[in-house]
């Protein structure tokens, strides 16, 4: 078993006890930082910075080395690196989200849709070997991958941030096909976050980023299946230690109930549940994660300070939280209110603990 200095993440996520309650921020490396920003201008692109694991490893020590109290590290790449493996040809213009050149919505081309070989994601293999050689042991490091679903959107629709009427119409004229698109990103995602965890990964990640925009029974038939089913599949063990697997559907706190019976270690929540709240109704089933409004850090620290005091005493004694954002970090955060938060969070939640 390689050693960790600071095991309190991986000890949160099991639900074990914990001095105090460790935090990390989604998208922690990121335009927010000017020495992110300076990377991206070296390697030419944010894709050039996934592409090459020297950068990547570059870019995700940035937030570890400005801020000492970050108790987790995430891989730098993207969820998209998937469909683009499938051969959809991910970009981005600047300015704008991603994009792919091909979508996915022509029956011949979606039957021919087969699960990529991870040679061509070697590239991220590669990132997170480096980056754990880097960290050198002083916090674990994250792998993570899109959901089926939230992978879906982006595939047919080719592109994001929409109404998801394409794939919505899919879902509802032609189920057979949005099926065989799932199971086929099911299957892709099973492989690649083994991978990640082969190569070191300690704790994986699915992102659910538009779970929350489809209908009660849709969710549970298009997207929590099929994160059940990648549950079943991940390697729960490596070099003697648990891998634990957080799902996250913003906008899914309606379904916390039935996310919480899918065999995850921890369940993301966004920023619109109580936290109390949600923690009653999973109940000791899994730890949880979040939920601080990312806007938020737009603010003071004195209102930072006062957000995170309110969860912390929201969530109350005991272990099974890690703090987080309820989304990514936006890039117009001061990189100083970051810094305050991460301070209000330890210097808050050791009373929680004992
Ligand atoms: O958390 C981290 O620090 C790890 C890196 C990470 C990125 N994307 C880097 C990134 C992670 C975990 C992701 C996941 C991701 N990517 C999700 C799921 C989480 C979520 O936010 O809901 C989604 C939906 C994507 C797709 C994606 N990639 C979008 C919509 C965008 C554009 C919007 C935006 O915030 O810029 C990206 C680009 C992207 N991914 C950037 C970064 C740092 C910005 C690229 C740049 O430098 O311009």
């Amino acid at each position: 078993m390689t050693n960790l200095q600071n095991d309190t993440f991986l000890r949160a996520l099991n639900r074990e006890p914990t001095d105090y309650t460790p935090v990390w921020m989604m998208r922690q490396a990121g335009r927010y930082l000017p020495e992110y920003r300076a990377s991206r201008k070296t390697a030419g692109s944010f894709l050039d910075l996934c592409k090459n694991p020297n950068f990547a490893t570059e870019v995700t020590m940035q937030p570890l080395d400005r801020y000492p109290l970050l108790d987790a590290s995430i891989l730098f790449s993207d969820i998209l690196t998937l469909p683009d493996a499938m051969g959809l040809g991910l970009y981005f213009e600047e300015g704008e989200g991603p994009k792919f050149e091909r979508t996915l919505r022509e029956e011949a081309e979606i039957k021919a849709l087969q699960v990529p070989d991870m040679a061509k994601l070697q590239y991220v293999f590669d990132a997170v070997a480096q980056i754990r050689k880097t960290i050198n042991g002083r916090v674990p490091l994250i792998g993570f991958s899109g959901s089926p679903w939230t992978l879906a959107t982006y595939m047919v629709e080719g592109k994001g941030g929409t109404d998801f009427l394409n794939t919505k119409k899919m879902a509802y004229a032609r189920p057979d096909l949005l099926h065989h698109i799932l199971e086929t990103n099911a299957q892709t995602v099973i492989q690649y976050l083994n991978a990640q965890i082969a190569a070191g990964a300690q704790a994986v990640m699915i992102f659910d980023s538009w779970g929350g925009a489809l209908s009660h029974n849709a969710y549970i038939e298009f997207s929590l299946n099929y994160m059940q089913k990648i549950v079943a599949g991940l390697t729960k063990n490596n070099d003697g230690r648990k891998v634990p697997c957080t799902i996250f559907t913003k906008g899914g706190a309606l379904w916390l109930e039935a996310q919480a019976e899918v065999g995850a270690d921890c369940l993301g929540l966004d920023w619109a549940v109580d936290i109390s709240e949600a923690r009653e109704r999973v109940g000791d089933k899994v730890a949880l994660q979040g939920n601080l409004d990312p806007a938020i850090l737009l603010s003071t620290p004195a209102a930072i300070e006062k957000e995170v005091v309110s969860i912390l005493a929201s969530y109350g004694k005991g272990d099974g939280h890690v703090f987080n954002l309820g989304h990514g970090i936006t890039q117009w955060t001061p990189p100083e209110n970051a810094a305050a938060m991460l301070e209000a969070v330890r210097k808050h939640s050791q009373q929680y603990h004992q």
